[in-house]
């Protein structure tokens, strides 16, 4: 989408955000919400609707990690990162991930079809050690069921 269309598209997304009323995060999730990211031309539109710094924009985007600066992948790969997963093998589990997709925690694979995420125990433990694809628990799993779960998702 071209710049200036882009532009117009955000600006009625946040038209309804005041100045001076705290509509910061407001204004960002509703960004995030329409495009799943906050593009970076957004900051220079919030940053006019509400009479602030881009730097204060940026600096709020960067700071909360609910913010995503780039675009999200077809599929994210939820890692749970809690005690009971990580007993049951979940360190492997990321380790062959990682190895697997040759990215990082935190990272998408350079096609943008997969991300591989930090996710926390959301209280089905019993699943343990799991992934969440696209937000559906999955497991429990093994290292080896893990790598064959991306590799699944990468052909498909
Ligand atoms: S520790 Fe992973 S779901 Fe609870």
């Amino acid at each position: 989408m071209p710049d200036n269309e882009a532009t117009l598209e955000i600006a009625h997304l946040v038209r309804d955000f005041k100045p001076a009323d705290g509509d910061l995060m407001g204004a960002l999730h509703a960004v995030q919400h329409h495009y799943g990211y906050v593009p970076k031309i957004a900051m220079k539109v919030v940053a006019r609707q509400l009479r602030l710094s881009e730097a204060k924009v940026y600096g709020a985007a960067t700071f909360y990690s609910e913010f995503r600066l780039t675009p999200p992948p077809e599929t994210l790969i939820s890692w749970c990162s809690g005690p009971t997963c990580r007993l049951k093998g979940g360190d492997r589990i990321r380790q062959a991930l990682e190895t697997e997709l040759g990215i990082g925690m935190g990272q998408n694979t350079p096609d943008n079809k997969l991300g591989l995420h930090f996710g926390q125990c959301n209280g089905t433990c019993e699943h343990a050690a799991q992934l969440w694809v696209d937000g559906k628990v999955t497991g429990p799993l093994t290292a080896a069921d893990a790598v064959r779960l991306v590799r699944n998702l990468k052909d498909s």
